[in-house]
C-alpha cells in the first residue's frame, strides 16, 4: 500500500507523537523528552520515552522504537496500511485509496460489531419464553439481575439458525459469521449452522470495550459444560482476560485471578470488583504483561485440586518475572470462589484475602503436605527439597526465616536447616554462574554474522567496527575524525573494505548511502551490513565514536605486537638507558 509523501506529512503533523502515545501511556515530562511505563513489556520504573521534536519513541527497557505509525502498528496490532488509515481517522483526514474495505482493520471493525449485536441478540432472548429454563438456572446460581445486565449475559435459544438469520437480517454476511466464530460448517453438506445453542451466554470483551468472543455453558450436566468461541482474527484466549475491560478501572490496588467465568462475576457480585478469569485456557505471559500494567499484585484463588494447583505452580514465576507481588489464596470447604461466596459470604472472603499467603509461604507449605513429615526418611527428604527451595530465595533474611519455618515443620535444630540450606546456596550459586558463562558464550555466539565465512575473530574489535560503520553511515562527517584509521587495522576485513570505499566516496563528495555498496559486497557481505544497520543501538555522539576507534586500535596493537616486539622493544630501552648512564 503506497501513500503520497504530502498524504503521509500531513498525517504526522496532525497526529503529534505525544498525543497519540499519551493516549495509551501516562507520560510525565523530563526535559524535553516524555517517560511513562512500557506498554509493550511489564515494567515498573518508567523506561518509555517520547521525543517530541524527532517525532519518535523508544524503550529503554526492550528496545522498541519508532514513529508514530510503528506505535500505533505496535499497540493495536495493526498492519502498516490499517495503523495509518486509524490515525486518518483519529483526525478526521480522507485516506487518498480505494480498497479500503479490503482491509484487516474494517474487517475487525465489521467483526466486533458483529459479536455487539449477537451479544444484543443473546441477552433479548433471555426474555423469551424459550428462555425460562435460563432464568431459572440464573436464579439458582444466585445471579443478581444488575449482575446479568453488568456483564450482559443471554441465552442462546435451542435452534438451528436464530442467531445466524437474525444477524443476516441485520446485514452481516455467513463469511463474517463463520469468521467470528458464531456459526460452524457442516462439512459433508456445506451448511452452516448456530455454534452455540441451549446455553447460557457470556460476552467476551476485550480492554478496549470490544465484544470479542462467548463463552456458553450448559444449564444442566451434559458436555462440554462451557463451549468458547475458537480463536478468531479478533478472539485471542492467550492475550485476553475475562472483565478485564471492568477491572482496569478497579481501585482495590490488587487484581483476583480465577479459573472460571463464574467465579470471577460472582466475585463482582459480592462487591470483589477486581476479579478477572482467564478463558479456558491457563495463564500466559501475555496474560501477566497485561496484568502487569494495571497492578502490582495479583491473587491467585485457583482450585485446591491438583490440576489447579499445578496451575498455580506454573503462574507464579510467569507473574514474578514481570515484577508482581504473588499471593495465593487457600480456601477450605468450597471448591472455588463462587462456591464459597455463596456458602460464607464476602466478609470471610475478605479474610481469606488478607490472610492469603505470600508466594514463599505457599510453596513451603505446599512441600511440606507432599510428606509424613512422622517417618524419618520423608523427613530427611523433606528436609533436603525445602533447603533447595530456601535457597532460592533472594534475601538472607528471607533464607533465614524460612528456614526456621521448615526446620520447625520436620522437627530439626534450626542449625542443621541451616547448614543445609547453605549448601543448597552455594550449589547454586556455582550453578548460575556456570548457565551465566554459557550464556555469554550463546549471547556472542548470536551477534555473529549468520553467514559462516564472516565469522568474527575478533569480537570486541568486530562490535566497535559494526559501531563505528553506523555512525558513519549516519554522520559521513565523522570521516574526519578517523583520519589515522586504515583499513588494515580492521578485524573484519570486510568492514575495512566499507570503510575504505565510504571514506574515498565522501572524500570526492558523493554519496554515502549503502546502495552504493552493492558492486562492492557479495550478497552475503551486503545483507550482513543491512543487519548492522539496521540495529540502533550506538547513541550518536564524538564520545562513542572514539570509543569505537580506540577499541579498534587497541585490538589491532594487540593482534600485531608479537611477544618478540615488546622484547626487542625493552632490549632498546635499556641499551639506551645503559647508554646514559654509561659515559
Ligand atoms: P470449571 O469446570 O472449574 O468450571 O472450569 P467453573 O468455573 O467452576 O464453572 P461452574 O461453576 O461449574 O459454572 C473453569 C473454566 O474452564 C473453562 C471455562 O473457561 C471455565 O470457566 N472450561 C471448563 C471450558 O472452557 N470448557 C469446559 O468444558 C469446562
Ligand atoms: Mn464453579
Amino acid at each position: 500500500m503506497a501513500f503520497s509523501p504530502s498524504f503521509l506529512d500531513e498525517l504526522n503533523q496532525r497526529n503529534p507523537i505525544e498525543d497519540v502515545v499519551g493516549q495509551y501511556v501516562a507520560l510525565t515530562r523530563k526535559g524535553s523528552n516524555l517517560f511513562g511505563l512500557c506498554p509493550f513489556h511489564g515494567e515498573k520504573t518508567a523506561s518509555f520515552s517520547v521525543a517530541p521534536e524527532k517525532g519518535i519513541y523508544y524503550c529503554f527497557g526492550c528496545h522498541k522504537g519508532g514513529g508514530v505509525v510503528n506505535f500505533i502498528m505496535e499497540i493495536e496490532n495493526l498492519s502498516y496500511p490499517d495503523a495509518v488509515r486509524f490515525l486518518a481517522k483519529r483526525v478526521g483526514m480522507e485516506v487518498p485509496e480505494d480498497d479500503r474495505e479490503n482491509s484487516q482493520y474494517k474487517k475487525k471493525e465489521r467483526l466486533w460489531a458483529l459479536c455487539k449485536e449477537a451479544a444484543r441478540f443473546f441477552n433479548s432472548q433471555l426474555k423469551t419464553s424459550a428462555a425460562a429454563p435460563a432464568r431459572a438456572y440464573i436464579a439458582k446460581r444466585g445471579l443478581s439481575s444488575s449482575t446479568v445486565t453488568r456483564f450482559g449475559l443471554g441465552f442462546a435459544p435451542d435452534t438451528w439458525s436464530d442467531l445466524m438469520d437474525a444477524m443476516i437480517a441485520k446485514g452481516f454476511t455467513k463469511e463474517e459469521l463463520l469468521d467470528a466464530g458464531l456459526v460452524s460448517k457442516n462439512e459433508k453438506k456445506g451448511t452452516l449452522y448456530d455454534r452455540f445453542r441451549n446455553r447460557l451466554m457470556f460476552p467476551i470483551i476485550d480492554i478496549r470495550g470490544n465484544v470479542i468472543g462467548f463463552g456458553g455453558r450448559v444449564m444442566d450436566d451434559s458436555t462440554p459444560k462451557y463451549l468458547n468461541s475458537p480463536e478468531t482474527t479478533i478472539f485471542n484466549k492467550r492475550r485476553n482476560l475475562f472483565a478485564m475491560n471492568i477491572v482496569k478501572k478497579s481501585k482495590q490496588g490488587f487484581i483476583i485471578l480465577t479459573e472460571g467465568y463464574m467465579d470471577a462475576i460472582t466475585l463482582h457480585q459480592y462487591g470483589f470488583d477486581c476479579a478477572v478469569a482467564s478463558l479456558g485456557t491457563s495463564l500466559t505471559q501475555e496474560h501477566a504483561d497485561m496484568l502487569s500494567k494495571y497492578t502490582n499484585e495479583v491473587v491467585l484463588t485457583y482450585d485446591g485440586d491438583a490440576a489447579g494447583q499445578n496451575a498455580t505452580a506454573r503462574a507464579i514465576p510467569m507473574l514474578e518475572k514481570v515484577g508482581l507481588r504473588v499471593k495465593v489464596l487457600r480456601m477450605q470447604g468450597a471448591k472455588d470462589p463462587d462456591e464459597f461466596l455463596h456458602k460464607y459470604g464476602a466478609d470471610r472472603f475478605k479474610l481469606l484475602l488478607e490472610s492469603s499467603e505470600n508466594q514463599a509461604e505457599y510453596r513451603l507449605r505446599s512441600l511440606q503436605m507432599k510428606f509424613d513429615l512422622s517417618v524419618d526418611e520423608q523427613k530427611v527428604e523433606f528436609a533436603k527439597q525445602a533447603a533447595n527451595l530456601i535457597s532460592g530465595y533472594a534475601t538472607a533474611v528471607e533464607r533465614e526465616i524460612y528456614g526456621a519455618r521448615a526446620a520447625e515443620m520436620a522437627g530439626l535444630p534450626a542449625d542443621v536447616m541451616k547448614l543445609e540450606i547453605n549448601k543448597a546456596y552455594k550449589r547454586r550459586v556455582s550453578s548460575q554462574r556456570k548457565t551465566q558463562e554459557k550464556k555469554d558464550l550463546e549471547a556472542a555466539d548470536a551477534r555473529q554474522p549468520k553467514a559462516r565465512e564472516l565469522r568474527y575473530d575478533n569480537m570486541r574489535s568486530a562490535i566497535a567496527e559494526e559501531g563505528l560503520i553506523r555512525m558513519l553511515f549516519r554522520e559521513p562527517a565523522l570521516f574526519d575524525k578517523a583520519k589515522e584509521l586504515t583499513m588494515e587495522q580492521f578485524s573484519v576485513p570486510m568492514f575495512g573494505r566499507v570503510f575504505d570505499a565510504l571514506r574515498q566516496r565522501w572524500q570526492r563528495d558523493l554519496s554515502v548511502t549503502p546502495s552504493v555498496l552493492t558492486e562492492l559486497l557479495t550478497p552475503a557481505e551486503m545483507s550482513h551490513l543491512t543487519s548492522v544497520l539496521q540495529k540502533q543501538d550506538a547513541p550518536l555522539s564524538d564520545h562513542a565514536f572514539e570509543d569505537c576507534l580506540r577499541i579498534i586500535w587497541e585490538e589491532y596493537r594487540k593482534a600485531n605486537v608479537s611477544d618478540s616486539d615488546d622484547l626487542r622493544a625493552m632490549q632498546e630501552r635499556l641499551r639506551k638507558r645503559k647508554g646514559y648512564g654509561g659515559t
